[in-house]
């Protein structure tokens, strides 16, 4: 526990160095590797979703925005499936949101919001998800602001679905939005 901590206290070390060190240069922090070729993944979202989805309050660029869903291979059976959701560790899954259709329709300017599964313990454990805001961004176990993981609960309410709102069920009830 304490060599973990002082090792992650040096990563984090590491990575403000890295960070402050290209924040001269525009454009070339990395995107991780876990979801840099996310573009060539499984887009689950047939239609994109706008409009107040169930739980959305105002993130995600809110009811007006456009939102596509890209889902690595580890977790696409389970994510397209029927349940009862477990996600297997090293799923990945990009949302990407546009501000609104005429956006969403030239595909510029999208923002990215990332959910990992990284560990498996039993039931479903809000321990087992990092989060990631930005395509640069960097994986955090808890991002605050706004809160990935308190909000992604909801998930699990609605349908049992291991903090991943976008099973078929929700994909299904929130269509006409
Ligand atoms: C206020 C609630 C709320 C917060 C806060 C929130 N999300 Fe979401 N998220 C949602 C909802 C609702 C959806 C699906 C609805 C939609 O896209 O219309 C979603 C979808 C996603 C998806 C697509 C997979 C899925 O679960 O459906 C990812 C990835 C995601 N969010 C990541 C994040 C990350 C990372 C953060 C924190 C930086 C975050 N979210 C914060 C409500 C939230």
């Amino acid at each position: 526990m304490k060599l973990n901590a002082t090792r992650s206290m040096g990563l984090v070390l590491l990575g403000g160095i890295f960070v402050a060190g290209c924040a001269s240069i525009p454009g070339l922090g990395k995107p991780d590797p876990r979801w840099a070729d996310y573009k060539n993944w499984t887009k689950i979202t047939e239609k994109p979703s706008t409009g107040n989805t169930q739980g959305l309050g105002g993130v995600h660029m809110g009811p007006e925005g456009y939102r596509d869903v890209y889902v690595n291979e580890t977790g696409l059976a389970m994510i397209t499936g029927e349940g009862p959701y477990d996600f297997p560790v090293g799923t990945v899954i990009v949302k990407e949101q546009f501000k609104d259709k005429a956006a969403w329709e030239s595909g510029k300017g999208a923002a990215h919001t990332i959910s990992l599964k990284v560990a498996d313990n039993e039931g479903q454990n809000s321990d087992d998800w990092n989060w990631a805001l930005g395509y640069t961004g960097k994986v955090q176990q808890t991002i605050a602001k706004p809160d990935c993981v308190a909000c992604h609960t909801i998930a699990n309410a609605l349908n049992q679905s291991d903090y991943v709102f976008s099973v078929p069920a929700y994909l299904e009830a929130n269509e006409a939005n």
